[in-house]
């Protein structure tokens, strides 16, 4: 069988650990050839392709990025796009596609699964957003970096008396400040699930300046205060219509300011949780979802995405993977709130 593969949407730590996977046992176990497609769906639009052998995957585990490139490109916006992917696929000669994404990629290769494309889905997001999987790879490196952060943020907020904010990724879900929260020892998690009341912030800051420590607000960027999303700093649209996010932590520290009279300073940890080396866990999940992929792909098992159930990797259909988003559920929230303040 001749394979296409592409990475599509935010890059995350563990996308080149998948592709070494796939090609290391397609190739060398069943005999495939692949093709890797640049960019996400804008390589299969747009026939832009790069040689995928066995030699050219070596070396690539530990490291961050994808070898392959990404893009948020929707073909589905895109005059005549799924026409463009089927007759470019065609072409090339390619009988099949393994489609490494989050909710946006993975969305696309529902319809397409539809529309008759032969797909297999593996689930990325450092958000950890993506149902009907356990874990996405990425989230643990991610949450690995914030907590990193977090322990340095500790020790200067302690030495100037101020309260510091920390700004993480999590445009619809609070995974990541939800855990990197926890196990950093943070004062006050603010996820986009729950909206926050600004007065229970401001008062957690204060019962910890009381106990003369100085608090750790970690603030997912798609949090909310009560009743409004005038925090948020729009920045224009992707081709999947989500808004750019970014700026509730400076928003909530002049709030801070503003009603304590205690110094209130942000940290925006942005596309650094992204970018870099995966964890062993990471690595490890990303390896294990490359190998069940190929094997999908090989028994054309097609329409389906690999996940992981407790320790198993399992296969479930594309659509439940993208139909709903895994959000933090309230207890797990009520887990965090016996910290705060
Ligand atoms: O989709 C994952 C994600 O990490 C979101 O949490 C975040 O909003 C987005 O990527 C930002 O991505 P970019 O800056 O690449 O558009």
């Amino acid at each position: 069988m001749r394979i296409g593969v592409l990475t599509g949407g935010g890059d995350c730590p563990g996308l080149n650990a998948v592709i070494r996977a796939v090609v290391r046992k397609g190739a060398g176990i069943y005999g495939h050839e692949f093709v890797g497609f640049r960019d996400g769906w804008r390589g299969p639009l747009e026939n832009t392709t790069m040689p995928l052998g066995i030699s050219d995957v070596r070396g690539i585990l530990p490291r961050g990025g994808t070898i392959l490139g990404s893009s948020r490109t929707n073909p589905f916006k895109v005059d005549g796009g799924v026409d463009r992917i089927t007759e470019n696929l065609h072409s090339l000669g390619v009988d099949a596609l393994i489609a490494i994404g989050g909710e946006d990629t993975l969305g696309v290769a529902t319809k397409l699964a539809e529309r008759g494309v032969h797909v297999v889905g593996v689930p990325k997001t450092i958000d950890n957003d993506l149902n009907a999987t356990d874990y996405t790879f990425g989230f643990d490196t991610a949450v690995n970096i914030a907590m990193e952060a977090i322990d340095r943020l500790h020790t200067t907020a302690e030495s100037h008396h101020r309260a510091l904010i920390v700004e993480v990724m999590g445009r619809h879900a609070g995974w990541i400040a939800l855990h990197a929260g926890m196990a950093g020892g943070a004062n006050v998690i603010l996820i986009p699930e729950f909206p926050f009341s600004v007065e229970r912030v401001c008062a957690y800051v204060e019962s910890r300046f009381q106990a003369h420590y100085a608090p750790i607000i970690v603030v997912a960027e798609g949090a909310t205060p009560d009743g409004g999303e005038n925090a948020i700093i729009e920045k224009g649209l992707d081709a999947f219509g989500h808004a750019r996010l970014g700026g509730i932590g400076e928003w909530l520290a002049g709030e801070i300011e503003k009603r304590t009279g205690k110094e209130a300073r942000t940290t925006v940890l942005g596309h650094i949780q992204r970018g870099g080396t995966p964890t062993a866990f990471d690595r490890m999940l990303a390896t294990r979802f490359g190998l069940q992929a190929i094997d999908a792909a090989s028994e054309s098992d097609w329409g389906k995405m690999v996940a992981l159930r407790g320790t198993d990797i399992v296969r479930v259909p594309l659509a439940d993977a993208t139909t709903e988003l895994k959000l933090v559920r309230p207890e797990l929230y009520a887990e965090a709130e016996v910290f705060f303040g």
